[in-house]
């Protein structure tokens, strides 16, 4: 656990603001742009613009961290239905984190309302408006997620925004995933920022269908998606490239595992290693000469 002190904001290229966690090593958002990533790769991949013209919408925030995919759901939800009636659960290890989240400059780029909502939720956990029911579990997700999928609570749109898997194995396993995938309606979608085989074929395992998030600019050969998509039904996915679909026939594309979802990192880490060592599956380094990705 963290100290409130240590959240220093640090500005991403579309000037909105991110922390950097030294004890994962990593930051909390894409340099390229913290808001820009929460309206892209999450409420946009998860189609709420058209979801938001149903009367009522439920969302699930795994891994909550400064708010902002929440934030941006909401922004973009009651841009299109002001009527809309949303429900949110988010889940976050660390309370220290949506806390340091509403000190200015960080809070200042959403609407007063907005504003008002991420400061209740970070001060009480939880937030009732006329139009919204929001409430954090705070714990580590593979633990709370439990209680929440015991309750029957689906979602219509799941963020799925964990530090990387190298950095935080525990959140990105089949076992993790089916949990999770508990909690996503029928016609829902959960959406990642990760493109990685492992994390996609943790995916199909845990029941979903898969689709990519394309690029919005063509970019370097090893920029191929923005990310991943999952459902029940496949229709409304971007299906992957070729190139993408071998690359989950490839070792990279051996998912992560956490039979009993307690243990610590090191020990999922091992246990991929071991069983990427005695996989016969093509190399990822020859899957990349062949398409040439750098
Ligand atoms: C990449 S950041 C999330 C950024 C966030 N979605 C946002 O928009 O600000 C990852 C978050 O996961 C949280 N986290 C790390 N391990 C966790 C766990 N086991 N359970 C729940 N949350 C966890 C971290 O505290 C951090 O806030």
């Amino acid at each position: 656990m963290t100290d409130f002190a240590q959240w220093i904001p640090q500005q991403t290229n579309d000037g909105s603001f991110t922390f950097f966690s030294e004890e994962f090593g990593e930051a909390f958002h894409s340099r390229e742009g913290a808001k820009a990533e929460a309206f892209q790769k999450f409420a946009t991949a998860t189609d709420l613009a058209t979801k938001a013209q149903q009367g009522s919408l439920r969302l699930l925030d795994v891994c909550y961290g400064l708010g902002y995919n929440t934030a941006a759901a909401l922004e973009l939800i009651w841009q299109i239905n002001p009527s809309c009636q949303v429900e949110v659960y988010g889940l976050e290890l660390d309370e220290t984190v949506p806390r340091a989240a509403i000190a200015p400059p960080l809070i200042d780029s959403w609407s007063s309302e907005v504003q008002e909502i991420l400061k209740a939720i970070a001060l009480e956990h939880h937030c009732t408006t006329p139009r919204l029911t929001a409430t954090v579990l705070i714990g580590d997700a593979r633990y709370t997620i439990q209680s929440l999928s015991d309750s029957g609570f689906q979602a219509e749109a799941i963020f799925f925004d964990p530090f990387s898997p190298r950095r935080c194995p525990q959140l990105w396993t089949v076992e993790f995933f089916t949990q999770v995938a508990r909690c996503l309606s029928p016609t829902g979608k959960l959406a990642t920022y990760s493109r990685s085989a492992s994390v996609r074929s943790a995916m199909i395992a845990a029941g979903l269908h898969i689709g990519t998030i394309p690029l919005l600019h063509s970019r370097a050969s090893h920029e191929w998606s923005q990310g991943t998509v999952g459902s029940f039904g496949a229709q409304t996915l971007h299906p992957l490239s070729p190139m993408e679909q071998e690359h989950l026939q490839t070792r990279a594309a051996i998912p992560y595992r956490d039979p009993q979802l307690n243990d610590p990192a090191v020990v999922i880490l091992e246990r991929h290693h071991q069983e990427q060592q005695r996989s016969q599956r093509e190399s990822t380094s020859s899957w990349r000469r062949r398409w040439g990705i750098h």
